[in-house]
């Protein structure tokens, strides 16, 4: 049956500013969110952490299955690194699967939910009521990515931020199953030129007519 509840699908590559979006959506439309990202980090951190080979799409398929996801908050898990060994361990289709079933019970929920990611209008909640597809260059996201580490402290490079972002873009969209890519009918927002709010106002303009 035709769901009512307002779900908000948001996807996009690394970088793009999904996340900064997704909350600030959730926050203003009431709902509950769920950064879907730290599924596949905390997979990733924990097959890292056991010394379990990353390419053993059983072993890390077991690790999603076991996954205690009210441990999603760990700080750690937002680093580059555990971004790396997400994007590894997201290939295999036995995570993927493992993973599915918590994404659409929260997805379900009667008040509705914002979800953001990769898959979640594709293949997640291609029934979402809003799909948004958050993209900017590579160049943007590499800069804003650097410019963020940079404001921490951190001794950064460009240049390697950049590669990273590519390498990082071609894994998540060459990828067999759930590859990154837009939902037929997702709206596109290029946030290449756009602040934060100006995304966030582009953003509740399109869940705004979505609802009318
Ligand atoms: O959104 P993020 O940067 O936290 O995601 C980290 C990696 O996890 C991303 O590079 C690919 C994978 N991922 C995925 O395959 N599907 C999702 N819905 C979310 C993340």
């Amino acid at each position: 049956p035709m769901t009512t509840a307002l779900t908000i699908a948001i996807d996009g590559p690394a970088a793009a500013g999904k996340g900064t979006l997704a909350k600030r959506v959730a926050a203003h439309y009431g709902l509950p969110y769920l950064d879907t990202g730290l599924l596949y980090r905390a997979v990733g951190k924990l097959a890292d952490d056991r010394g379990v080979d990353l390419d053993d799409a059983e072993a890390t398929g077991a690790i999603a299955t076991e996954l205690d996801t009210s441990h999603l908050d760990d700080g750690s898990l937002r680093g580059r690194e555990a971004g790396e060994l997400a994007s590894r361990v997201a290939v295999h289709g036995a995570v993927r699967t493992a993973l599915t079933e918590f994404q659409r019970s929260f997805a379900a929920r009667a008040e509705g939910a914002v979800l953001d990611g990769r898959d979640i209008g594709t293949v997640i909640c291609p029934q979402a009521r809003v799909k948004i597809f958050v993209t900017a260059s590579a160049e943007v996201r590499a800069r804003r990515r650097t410019d963020e580490l940079a404001a921490k402290g951190r001794d950064v490079d460009y240049e390697r931020i950049l590669a990273e972002v590519r390498e990082r873009d071609a894994r998540d969209a060459g990828r067999a199953i759930a590859p990154l890519r837009p939902a037929p009918d997702a709206h596109l927002l290029d946030t290449s030129e756009l602040g934060i709010e100006a995304a966030f106002q582009a953003a509740c303009a399109v869940i705004d007519r979505a609802m009318a």
